[in-house]
């Protein structure tokens, strides 16, 4: 991929995902020093120091989450990396788990040890081949060397990880729906509380983390948590990787240091729009993640922060590029159809409220849209807000109401000429 820029995670090459090159770079080497010359609470401490949030949409602190997790209280506890990446957009931890798997299993492995897990799982997309048989060779390939089973390293440590093939379902990337589905039932999202870190897996203490946020914890033990918390910025340390996709010149997994300028990233580093085109916005993080027009993003930077005072987030780090000329309608279409597809359909407002702002949005781009629709697709929106069980019902209706609220105009043409005011000019970005 010759548009990955790497800071911290991992330096990637034809023969990256191997055991054999991943040894020669000083791999296990944190996993070494982890088992040999800390206790598990010592782990948990580094991590904590870090400030590593994570990477999976909600940016929740790692440290937060493990310290739910009592040692000694003679459960089995349980660990899943979240390699489901479901999230339009986004594409990053398939990166990992293509190019340095190890990386993820020398990680998994200190979490475990860390947080006293003896079966670990890692729950991966069901349409990534690729990166499952990579995964899985590297997997095998770290049973043979002793990283995994019993008496890992010579020392009374064990542990044993299994792949998990999802099915294709969005929602199964969901926490709890993802753990349903390990267990081999349907994969509904459930209410919380109870914390999946309180009952979580076969109703056990269980930490469930995205497979970037899990792929830190090598670099973190290696550097300790304070030198992780001198990259980025101080409410949000380290690196991101983002990939980057739609109209742009460069579209690839980058890796960044978080607060990195968002304007430099899109027009130096990754080439700028496709065809030169002027920008028109940005979906940052995954399309669950509110819009940001060409000028709302030229004084922020790549965090949390500064994409809240937006009024979005980092989400997954999934960017979708948006030029000069794309219909927003159209675009909004695209996005419902996904969400109403995904519904699980145990919310009432999800279930109905995804089919009914698909079938609003349908009759608009079949033109026969009504002047009352613009309202109606408001209302239904925030019918979703906080009245579902995950938060998808939440997702799609911040992602309506943040198209409708930037690009209002657009609409109102579409319903009174019964056409796009870009009809044709997508032709013309094809053509670049
Ligand atoms: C509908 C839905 C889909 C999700 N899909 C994913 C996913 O594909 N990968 C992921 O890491 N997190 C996903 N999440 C977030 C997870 O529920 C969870 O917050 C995350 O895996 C925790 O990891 P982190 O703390 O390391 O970010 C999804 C959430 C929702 C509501
Ligand atoms: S919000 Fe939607 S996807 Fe989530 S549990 Fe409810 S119906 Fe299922």
């Amino acid at each position: 991929m010759a548009n990955t820029k790497l800071l911290m995670t991992f330096p990637i090459s034809a023969t990256s995902h191997t055991l054999a090159e991943y040894r020669a770079r000083g791999g296990y080497g944190s996993l070494e020093k982890a088992l040999r010359q800390m206790t598990p609470q010592e782990v948990v401490a580094e991590v904590t120091a870090s400030g590593i949030q994570g990477r999976g949409g909600a940016a929740f602190p790692m440290g937060r989450k493990w310290a739910v997790v009592h040692p000694n209280d003679g459960q089995p506890h349980y660990l899943c990396a979240n390699a489901d990446e479901g999230e339009p957009g986004t594409f990053k931890d398939r990166w990992i788990l293509e190019y340095a798997p190890h990386l993820l299993l020398e990680s998994m492995l200190i979490a475990s040890y860390a947080l006293q897990v003896r079966n670990a799982f890692v729950y991966i997309r069901g349409e990534f081949d690729q990166p499952y048989r990579r995964l899985a060779g590297a997997l095998e390939e770290a049973y043979e060397a002793g990283y995994f089973g019993a008496g890992i390293l010579g020392t009374d440590f064990a542990c044993d990880l299994v792949i998990y093939r999802g099915a294709g379902s969005y929602v199964c990337g969901e926490a709890s729906a993802l753990i349903t589905s390990i267990e081999g039932k349907r994969g509904y999202p459930r209410n919380r509380p109870p914390r999946l870190t309180v009952r979580g897996l076969y109703q056990k203490p269980t930490v469930i983390n995205n497979v970037e946020t899990l792929a830190n914890i090598a670099w973190i033990i290696a550097h300790g948590g304070e030198a992780f918390t001198k990259v980025g910025t101080a409410k949000d340390p380290g690196t991101r990787l983002i990939s980057i996709s739609g109209h742009i010149e460069n579209p690839g997994v980058y890796e960044i240091e978080i607060g990195y300028p968002f304007a430099r990233f899109i027009y130096e580093d990754c080439g700028g729009v496709l065809g030169g085109r002027p920008l028109k916005g940005i979906i940052p993080g995954g399309i669950s993640t509110k819009v940001l027009t060409a000028k709302e993003i030229e004084p922020l930077t790549l965090d949390n922060q500064s994409l809240a005072s937006a009024g979005s987030s980092m989400g997954s780090g999934g960017m979708i590029v948006i030029a000069d000329g794309t219909c927003m309608v159209r675009l909004l279409q695209v996005l419902l159809r996904f969400y109403h597809h995904e519904s699980c359909g145990q919310c009432t407002p999800c279930r109905e409220g995804m089919g009914w702002l698909h079938r609003i949005i349908d009759r608009i781009v079949a033109g026969e849209g009504r002047p009352e629709d613009i309202e109606r697709l408001y209302q239904i929106s925030a019918w979703n807000d906080g009245t579902t069980i995950c938060g998808m019902g939440d997702a799609a209706g911040y992602a309506t109401s943040g198209i409708l609220n930037k690009f209002r105009d657009e609409f109102e043409y579409f319903i009174e000429h019964k056409r796009s005011r870009f009809n044709g000019t997508l032709e013309c970005l094809k053509s670049t």
